[in-house]
């Protein structure tokens, strides 16, 4: 008999699942989610802080590397969406085709990947935030802005939001979902409008030198610099795009609309920032480029005042809808490893009103919250990037593993060209990982060996699998 830690879930109890969640969700929706979860603080943070100190205006390079290692991701994605069904996302593939310790890993690295995500991108929202209520003459004393680290008591905007949307995931996850739409057709309209300035005031010798930094250089305090460290490091902007499959429970139809929600959103994305990071390098020196709101600075540099506010209200917007996807993410990952027995049944529990988890919205709404408040996080986006970078290796892993395991099972959608485009996916998302710093890789082993001896005092006894 296999040792307990790899029994594998049959794939008909993923089919099969009824959870009480409302089938709600059309392949236009789960786009719109896939588009509200991506574009966020990677584009409008951290191209500028990339252009400036990594890769110049080879910056667009960088876009396009870790584009393709998302793509052959997405790409595994879609077939075991497809193929599988079911709940939890990377999760729920991986118990189907691993068994359970990878499963748990897995699950235990995306509740890093969108927990410290939602907070880090509450602090930059916070950020925006706190600028434009200054404009307004409204500004909050200091010490209600930042984190103790930073010499405030607390983030209080980026506290508060995180509440807020707590408040609406309680409510429902069609009023979500139609929030999320207008919030995202904001953040298209904010990058439209500064394409469309930018477009006529680009000035090709900001273009040259193209590569200043060169590909990958380690500097002696440790941090990386080149085209490929901004590859590993802009790969935040494309976060959140696997998002879209721990929507499974709540779509529509998950085998057809999953594969296309996850594969169309990545592409819009993609397409966007190779415009809009193109462009940023066009107008302005990078050098100049290494602000807290990068866009809307090039904008006021050209003297686009106007412009600048609109795209900083747009980026208020765009950063919520992030901030709202990843959230909803989190908590049904959650779900889905507490219904396995992996985590408390005291977190299942789903609302038979509302029919919201609103237990486990609660109890990581107040941690991230707090988190949020009374933690500075920047460099916390290497560690969600490092994570999310694993979870992509182990998938298209699966992709594999599941196509040796279950030869004859029904795949709607199946990668052309045998193993190569998981193969493809396995070396550049492992590529990456390894231009993150050291730093990122310590703490990212300190954070699996905290879920390690969660799995084997908790998780091994009380595993579904296990009765
Ligand atoms: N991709 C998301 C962002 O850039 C996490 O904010």
């Amino acid at each position: 008999m296999a040792l307990p830690i790899f029994r594998t879930k049959p794939i008909a109890a993923d089919d099969t699942c009824d959870t009480g969640l409302k089938r709600c969700l059309s392949a236009f929706d789960l786009t719109l989610l896939g588009i509200g979860a991506i574009i966020g603080t990677g584009i409008f943070v951290l191209t500028g802080i990339a252009a400036a100190n990594q890769a110049g205006p080879a910056v667009v390079l960088s876009f396009i590397i870790s584009g393709f290692a998302c793509a052959f991701a997405a790409l595994a994605y879609a077939e075991l969406a497809a193929a599988v069904g079911g709940c939890g996302s990377a999760y729920g593939y991986s118990y189907v085709a691993f068994g359970e310790i990878v499963a748990w890993i897995i699950g235990w690295i995306l509740l890093l990947e969108y927990s410290v995500s939602v907070a880090a991108v509450a602090n930059g929202w916070a950020g925006y935030f706190n600028n434009a209520l200054s404009a307004m003459g409204m500004g909050l004393p200091e010490i209600l802005t930042k984190a103790p680290a930073l010499g405030g008591i607390i983030n209080l905007p980026a506290a508060s939001i995180i509440l807020i949307l707590m408040g609406l995931l309680i409510i429902g996850v069609r009023q979500s979902a139609q929030l999320n739409t207008a919030m995202v057709f904001v953040k298209v309209l904010t990058i439209i409008v500064f394409v469309s300035i930018a477009a006529f005031n680009v000035d090709t010798a900001n273009w040259h030198p193209f590569i200043p930094y060169g590909w990958f250089n380690t500097l002696p305090d440790g941090t990386t610099t080149g085209v490929l460290a901004g590859a590993s490091l802009v790969f935040f902007a494309y976060v959140g795009f696997d998002a879209v499959s721990t929507a499974a429970e709540e779509a529509k139809d998950p085998q057809r609309d999953l594969p296309t929600g996850i594969i169309a959103s990545l592409v819009f994305c993609t397409v966007i920032y190779i415009i809009v990071s193109g462009l940023l390098t066009g107008i302005v020196p990078y050098t100049q480029l290494g602000v807290s709101s990068p866009v809307a600075h090039a904008l006021q540099l050209l003297g686009y005042n106007w412009a600048s506010a609109l795209v900083a209200t747009g980026v208020i917007a765009g950063l919520t809808t992030v901030m709202l996807v990843l959230y909803y993410a989190l908590t049904r990952i959650i779900l889905s490893m507490s219904r396995d027995g992996l985590m408390s049944p005291f977190l299942s529990k789903v609302d038979p009103e509302r029919k919201t988890p609103v237990r486990v919205i609660v109890i990581t709404g107040l941690i991230m919250s707090l988190a949020a408040g009374l933690f500075p996080l920047g460099a916390l986006a290497e560690l969600v990037n490092i994570g999310t970078l694993a979870a992509f290796v182990l998938v298209c892993l699966g992709v594999i593993v599941l196509r040796i395991r279950q030869p004859n099972l029904h795949r709607p959608f199946k990668n052309p060209f045998g193993h190569l485009f998981p193969v493809l996916g396995m070396i550049s998302c492992a590529g990456l990982m390894a231009f993150l710093p050291a730093q990122t890789w310590m703490r990212f082993t300190v954070w699996l060996c905290i879920g390690l001896i969660v799995y084997f005092t908790y998780s091994i006894r009380h595993s579904k699998l296990a009765k």
